[in-house]
């Protein structure tokens, strides 16, 4: 038996492992990173964007109730001084008078800095909008914002989007886009960084069905989770004292994730009633209200917000999937990815480079390409190509030898269990989509066999 262990995930394993095989790198690495912001590699693009896909096809796509917008990063000032933003999106700063390094005062559980244990400053609220100036001139009046959320680019569409989709209370508007924060402190891994996206819903009802909507929501979101593949144990609710409520929220629950660190929010659900709408109104003296198809008079409706971090999305869906084992005396590392998350569905590996070989190999590669992303490798020994699959989380692995020569038959092995079947070349295409679907990989196609059933590897 080796030293190797299986133990459970850490931070310290899985930003090892995002950078080793191409998930996740530090900003601008080669100039040593660039404080809490993170790169997306080769295959962490693939498996952000099939959250981003996943999320926006069951809240847009597959919905009549839901239309979807894109909205620029940069707005009108105004929009933050409506928003509320510019006078209260801040958190309580305090520095340390000894070795000067700053600290959020609603973190600290001692008046005393955790660095060196110097005397800390009285707080003073810090903004966390980042500024930057619009134009070629540096001046105050040019000052324009990063979104610190992309729910205002909703909020001031609202009109534009009720009048162009013609849809009648209760309707949502979702997006998915980057929003920035300048927070004081950051951390572990992609949870909190400075540049980050969001997936955001704003579900407008009538005032009065709001708490029907609220609950609505808090089960639909937490569903959309599991039915990704996340634990449900891992999950959990939480609602916000009233101390902790942002200054638009009336009524806020987190749904949690339990993270290596502890249980941390992952999405959070607000009922932001009709505060940001009459803000607007006000603020840029348009009229922003809805017909009531009941009493047939113009209203502001309240909105209920489902507001998801892509880039926390990723790091719970990496936690949860992540897994070690031993397998022949040896540790295996893998990543149970849902089939829809999995950055690479499949990965052609032909048993050896020789020609004859690759030929039927690459045939195979270039017929499954076209339906799902596939990888071809012959670079190593086969037991390490598995191994690098397995790190990198894909469903299933093809495997081409010289027996597939003469009987047109080609290996598929199950990342989960590591069971495998023959099936014919020409059926690969149908029986993987079937089995990325869900379906057992036991059912066989026509000329199929059952190759091995044991944990063990070819
Ligand atoms: N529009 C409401 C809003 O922005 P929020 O709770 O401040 O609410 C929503 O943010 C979600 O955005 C959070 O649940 C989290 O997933 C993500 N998020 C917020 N700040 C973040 C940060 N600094 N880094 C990564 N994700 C963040």
């Amino acid at each position: 038996m080796t030293e190797n262990k299986p133990g459970k995930v850490t931070m310290e394993k899985l930003v090892s492992l995002c950078q080793r095989r191409g998930f996740i790198f530090p900003s601008s690495d080669i100039y040593g990173g660039l404080s809490a912001c993170w790169d997306y590699g080769p295959v962490g693009v693939e498996l952000k964007r099939n959250i981003k896909e996943a999320w926006w096809r069951a809240n847009v796509q597959e919905r009549d109730d839901m239309v979807g917008l894109d909205t620029s990063i940069l707005m009108n000032p105004k929009v933050w001084e409506a928003s509320g933003h510019v006078t209260q999106f801040s958190d309580p700063l305090v520095e340390c008078k000894s070795c000067h390094q700053r600290w959020r005062a609603d973190d600290l559980t001692e008046n005393k800095c955790p660095a060196c244990g110097g005397e800390l400053t009285d707080p003073q609220q810090f903004n966390l909008m980042f500024k930057t100036f619009m134009g070629p001139v540096e001046e105050a009046a040019n000052t324009v914002y990063l979104r610190p959320e992309t729910a205002q680019g909703i909020f001031v569409n609202f009109q534009n989007a009720l009048n162009t989709s013609r849809k009648r209370l209760p309707f949502g508007v979702a997006q998915i886009g980057k929003a920035f924060r300048n927070e004081i402190t950051t951390g572990n891994f992609i949870f909190r960084s400075r540049e980050f996206e969001q997936m955001e819903i704003e579900f407008f009802v009538k005032p009065g069905s709001d708490d029907k909507w609220f609950d609505y929501w808090v089960e639909e979101r937490l569903n959309w989770y599991v039915k990704l593949g996340i634990r449900k144990d891992n999950i959990q609710l939480r609602e916000h004292g009233e101390d902790e409520l942002a200054h638009y929220s009336r009524k806020c629950f987190d749904i949690e994730y339990n993270f290596p660190m502890g249980w941390a929010e992952l999405e959070g659900v607000a009922n932001r009633g009709d505060f940001d709408l009459k803000q607007h109104m006000e603020y840029s003296g348009k009229g922003i209200t809805c017909l009531d198809e009941e009493t047939k008079e113009h209203i502001v409706p309240y909105v209920i917000e489902p507001s998801a971090g892509v880039d926390r999305s990723v790091l719970a869906v990496l936690c949860d999937a992540y897994d070690e084992e031993i397998v022949n005396d040896e540790l295996r590392v893998l990543f149970h990815f849902h089939t829809d998350l999995a950055p690479i569905k499949v990965a052609i590996l032909p048993l050896s480079r020789k020609e004859n070989l690759s030929a039927v190999a690459k045939e195979v590669y270039a017929d499954l390409r076209p339906c799902f992303v596939t990888q071809y490798d012959d670079t190593q020994a086969i037991g390490r190509r598995y191994r690098r699959q397995d790190e990198l989380g894909t469903p299933y692995c093809v495997t081409v030898d010289f027996q597939s020569l003469e009987d047109k038959m080609a290996t598929i092995r199950e990342r989960d269990t590591m069971n495998q079947i023959r099936v014919p070349i020409a059926a690969l295409r149908d029986t993987l989509s079937a089995k990325l679907g869900g379906e057992d990989l036991f059912v066989l196609p026509e000329g199929g066999q059952i190759w091995k059933e044991e944990k063990k590897e070819v």
